[in-house]
């Protein structure tokens, strides 16, 4: 389902409304949160809804979709210290409940083997998830398996350019990630999808209207059965069926 919306901050309250409806059916539900910029409205809006005492996160627990290789939680670029400032804080989900993964790990594939055998055993009830311009999902770049599991990827140089961190240099923007596979995000219960602005359009349009390929690896959303896509107008733009 497409729920076409006329501002990021009503994407952001239709998002933190499917999310809330998850948490009261199962209050001690799993949720998996994307980072960047497109879910910082929705993630404001769920510290909003927690301050006032209308969505109880006391016992959830919270996973993630990825992370930069060599950076440590305590890495301000980190996408732990984001989750941490953004969602872990704001919604008071102690660090017991938050399963990140770990981008200073020394043995990565050992980390991913057990962050994919977590993600196993939890099961996410409902993951957000953002699509990249170039029609990444997470970190799984184009050409990425749609039964990958989490591993270790490196980023497409585009990818690399869009999540530039301020104030650091291309060269120092790490090279590789730790990503949930497509196989492990289409395992969530629920996925939400979240697409703001122009510079999204192609992506979501070869995402929802196009076959599925691997050449865009978020048409992997077409696979679940239970998925929520929330545009507003200028991302939707290209989008030839199913807005309503
Ligand atoms: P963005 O990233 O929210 O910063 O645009 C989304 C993504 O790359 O998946």
């Amino acid at each position: 389902m497409i729920e076409l919306v006329d501002s990021v901050d009503t994407g952001a309250d239709r998002a933190a409304h499917l999310i809330a409806r998850v948490l009261r059916a199962a209050p001690d539900a799993t949720v998996g949160f994307a980072t960047g910029a497109t879910p910082l409205g929705l993630y404001r809006r769920l510290a909003d809804d927690r301050r006032q005492g209308r969505v109880d996160w006391s016992c959830a627990s919270a996973v993630a979709l990825d992370e930069y290789v060599g950076l440590g939680p305590q890495h301000p670029d980190s996408f732990a210290a984001y989750l941490a400032q953004h969602v872990l804080d704001p919604l008071g989900i102690a660090a017991d409940r938050a399963d990140l993964l770990r981008g200073d790990a020394t043995d990565l594939d050992a980390e991913c083997a057990r962050y994919e055998a977590a993600l196993a055993r939890t099961s996410v009830d409902v993951q957000i998830v953002g699509i990249g311009r170039n029609g990444h999902l997470a970190f799984n770049e184009p050409g990425s398996p749609f039964d990958g599991l989490t591993r270790v990827v490196e980023l497409a140089p585009e990818t690399r350019a869009a999540n530039l961190p301020s104030l650091r240099s291309l060269e120092k923007t790490p090279a590789r990630a730790l990503t949930q596979g497509i196989g492990s995000i289409l395992r969530a219960r629920h996925l939400v999808l979240l697409a703001f602005g122009a510079a999204k359009s192609g992506a979501l349009a070869a995402a929802l209207d196009s076959p599925i390929d691997t050449a865009c690896p978020a048409s992997a959303v077409q696979l679940h059965p239970s998925l929520t896509v929330v545009a507003d107008r200028a991302a939707a733009a290209r989008l030839r069926t199913r807005v309503r």
